[in-house]
Formats: C-alpha cells, sequence, structure tokens
C-alpha cells in the first residue's frame, strides 16, 4: 500500500485559540480551575504567622498547584497538601496548568473591573507570580508526590484521623464556587475541615464569583452553631478579586 502523503500543517493552525470570556459582571467558572498562589499570598489572605507555624502541622485543603506547601516545608512547617487530582502524574497536572491557567488570565484581563490590586500592582505581577507558584508546585510533586506530602483527597471526605493538623486552610473553593456545590455540601465541607484538625480552620475568600458575599454565609454559622462549631468572620489585610478581603475561621466550640 503507498506510503499516506501528509501535508504539512500551516503554522497558524498550530496557535492556541484564545480562551472564551462569556461576558456579564462575574468571574466564569463552570469547572473548579486547577489555578494556585504562592505562600506569600496564602500569608495574606489568611493572615499567617510563619514563625509560629514552624514544627507544626498545617493542612492545605483544595490546594491545586499552590506552592504554599513546597514553600512551608522549605521553612520547616509540617505541610500537607490535599487535592482531588492529586495522583495524577506531575505531566498531567502540568497540562491541567496550562489550560486552565491560560482560561483564568485571559479572565483577569478581560474582567479587570472585578480586581482592586491591593496586593500586586498589575494583573501581569500577579499572573507572573502565580505561574511561578505552579511551576515550583510541579517541582516539588514530581520529586516529592509519594512521600505523602501531595494527599489525593476531596470534600467533604479528607483522608485523615480527626485531629490531625495543627491548622486546616481551604482557599478558594468553599463560597466561590457556590454554583456547583449546594449549601448542604457547604455544610459538609466544613464539618470534615474542622474534623481533621486540633486546632483552626481558615477558609478563604467569603464571596462568590460575582465579588459579592456568599448569600448563605449567616444560615451555614447558624447550621455550624448548632453541631458544635464556633465561627468567626475576621477582616484580613489583602484584596486582589473585589471582595476578597476576609476570611472564616473555625473551631470546636468550647462545651
Ligand atoms: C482554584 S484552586 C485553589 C488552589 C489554592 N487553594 C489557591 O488558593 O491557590 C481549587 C482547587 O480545588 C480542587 N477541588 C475541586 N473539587 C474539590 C473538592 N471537592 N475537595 C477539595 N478540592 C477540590 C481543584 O482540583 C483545584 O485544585
Amino acid at each position: 500500500m503507498p506510503a499516506l502523503a501528509l501535508e504539512p500543517i500551516p503554522p497558524r493552525t498550530l496557535v492556541r485559540p484564545a480562551p472564551r470570556i462569556a461576558p456579564g459582571p462575574a468571574l466564569d467558572l463552570p469547572v473548579v480551575s486547577f489555578f494556585g498562589r504562592s505562600l506569600a499570598e496564602y500569608v495574606q489572605f489568611f493572615a499567617l504567622d510563619l514563625p509560629a507555624l514552624k514544627g507544626r502541622d498545617v493542612l492545605d485543603v483544595a490546594a491545586g498547584p499552590s506552592s504554599f506547601t513546597a514553600e512551608a516545608c522549605a521553612r520547616k512547617i509540617d505541610a500537607v497538601a490535599a487535592d482531588p487530582l492529586y495522583g495524577d502524574d506531575a505531566t498531567a497536572l502540568a497540562a491541567r496548568v496550562e489550560s486552565d491557567y491560560a482560561r483564568m488570565i485571559a479572565q483577569m484581563r478581560a474582567k479587570r473591573r472585578l480586581f482592586r490590586l491591593k496586593s500586586f500592582p498589575s494583573i501581569a505581577a500577579a499572573e507572573t507570580d502565580r505561574r511561578a507558584a505552579a511551576q515550583r508546585f510541579l517541582a516539588d510533586y514530581q520529586a516529592r508526590m509519594f512521600n505523602g506530602r501531595y494527599v489525593g483527597g476531596a470534600l467533604p471526605r479528607l483522608p485523615f484521623f480527626d485531629g490531625t493538623f495543627d491548622l486546616v486552610l481551604c482557599a478558594h473553593l468553599l463560597f466561590i464556587y457556590a454554583a456547583q456545590f449546594d449549601f448542604d455540601w457547604h455544610v459538609a465541607a466544613c464539618r470534615e475541615l474542622v474534623r481533621v484538625s486540633a486546632g483552626e480552620v481558615r477558609i478563604h475568600p467569603l464571596c462568590g464569583p460575582d465579588g459579592k458575599p456568599y448569600p448563605g454565609l449567616a444560615r451555614l454559622r447558624r447550621e455550624l452553631r448548632e453541631r458544635g462549631i464556633a465561627s468567626e468572620v475576621r477582616a484580613v489585610d489583602y484584596e486582589f478579586f473585589a471582595g476578597a478581603n476576609a476570611m472564616l475561621v473555625l473551631r470546636r466550640a468550647a462545651p
């Protein structure tokens, strides 16, 4: 059989098409993005005291490609990261970073009015920082994915014993993706975060993709209180996405 004659692909068809941006005054988040931030951003939006965390067990839930755990471990904090995508190989996660970053950064540029830029001088500076965070995560993940630092797990059921961690963090999943996760899921997720913590749980941000406060927050706090969980809303000295300037702190209520 004669060999197939392959036409060379014209260079234009190799160019990645620009992501489609849905119009509207909110971020378009049809699926949970694999998008992550650095330890420096975590310090700001979780008001972390890094020296006080040295030698402590800290869990980052929904950690994605954040470099928090890699950077925290380098500072002698015993950090562990959990995410449903952990377990996939580093090449697959790098491909996911590539596509999800393109989509999120296109929105950051197209929906500039949704960003306050308190914590970065420009959208470009935020992009550079977050891409660097993902690269640091990918290198650490490739080196340490089998040593227990990166654990596959999804809320509302985490693969850890009760009270394992001194501090549990969860950023950019609850509330901001409220269209994907209903109210009952949020209650169950908060209870699970408290279950694996021996101290505090910190959740950020408290707004939805439109920058408005999560409408179910007061009801959620009441339901948690009835289940023995105390909550507090604390302002933080951080705002990049408009409205993302507070965290929810949870702990077991005193009996
Ligand atoms: C936007 S990223 C946040 C990354 C990081 N926490 C940060 O703030 O930079 C959201 C992450 O949540 C993860 N995720 C999706 N569903 C989840 C679930 N049910 N439980 C825990 N994580 C989940 C995704 O895989 C993704 O990595």
